[in-house]
């Protein structure tokens, strides 16, 4: 039994649905050994998938980045997804899908095994949104060295670096970690990071050293259709600290403004008023899901 978890809960492994508890892999998956796997966050709001279909394109997109051979169509994913979806104790709740591929179970060498089958494991669990003491209050960060390698645009497994930076953040009592490569900006420890000076909205170029977030397009084109200029650009972090507004944007996290960093206020030290809009256009789209 695994504690904080539903052990009852219906989840996909290797083309079976099975109890949480009752789903196991082998020890000498290359998801275990080597973190040769890959994966997706995709958040349900009262069982409706948001942005599934680019959630689907980025497996395929990091699949095919660290080639795992998989065959499966977007209709094959969504089927998949779906049928966790349909086993779900309240399929109609707001519900968080991951969705794990790794390159399979081999004797262990570095090198690709050949004729194995991809692990595929899958699973529904419930999701609560931010509540209003986030929204309104706001978040902490401290920086950090980004210290991940230099493939940070493939949804990987292999998330050392980002539990270690998650981990910076809770022992100095805060919320989040902005991380720094070369004295720029990259992004959280599993967001987005957002900065806001004199109106224009800004967030580091999407390339190798972050993870293109699904909502990194998303907030984007919510900015301009509520006529806030946005720029992608290296942010310096003498740019960071000046910044009138910081936010972040997760699957789970949605839009969250950061009101304290590095023990400063962030503007006024409350949320401010390029958050707000995005916050209720984000809010306007989730309902008419
Ligand atoms: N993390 N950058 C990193 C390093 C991330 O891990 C994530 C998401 C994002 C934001 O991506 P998206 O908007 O698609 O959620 C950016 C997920 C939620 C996680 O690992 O749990």
């Amino acid at each position: 039994m695994i504690a904080g978890v539903d052990n009852n809960s219906i989840v996909y492994l290797n083309g079976e649905y099975l109890r949480l508890a009752d789903a196991k892999v082998s020890v000498l998956d290359r998801g275990f050994v080597f973190g040769d796997g890959i994966y997706e966050v995709v958040p349900i709001y009262n069982g409706k998938p948001f942005r599934m279909h680019q959630h689907i394109a980025r497996l395929q997109r990091s699949l095919q980045s660290v080639r795992i051979d998989i065959e499966y169509t977007e209709a094959q994913w969504m089927a998949l997804v779906e049928g966790v979806l349909a086993r779900a104790e309240q399929p109609q709740a707001n519900l968080m899908v991951y969705l794990q591929v790794t390159r399979g179970v081999a004797k262990r060498d570095h090198a690709f095994p050949a004729g194995i089958e991809p692990t595929v494991f899958c699973m529904a669990s419930p999701f609560a949104r931010p509540g209003t003491a986030q929204r309104e209050r706001g978040l902490s960060a401290i920086s950090v060295p980004d210290t991940r390698w230099l493939l940070c645009h493939i949804k990987s497994v292999s998330l050392l670096g980002n539990v270690l930076a998650k981990q910076a953040a809770i022992d100095a009592g805060v919320d989040e970690v902005l991380q720094f490569r070369d004295g720029f900006l990259t992004e959280g420890s599993s967001c987005n990071i957002w900065v806001v000076k004199n109106g224009v909205l800004m967030a580091p170029e999407a390339n190798h050293l972050i993870l293109e977030g699904i909502r990194y397009r998303f907030l984007a084109q919510l900015a301009r259709d509520a006529g806030i200029p946005f720029q992608a650009r290296p942010i310096s972090a003498e740019e960071v600290n000046v910044a009138d507004e910081l936010m972040l944007t997760s699957a789970t996290k949605e839009v969250l403004p950061i009101v304290q960093y590095n023990g400063n206020s962030v503007g006024a030290g409350k949320p401010g008023p390029v958050y707000s809009v995005l916050r209720a256009s984000y809010d306007r789209v989730i309902e008419s899901l």
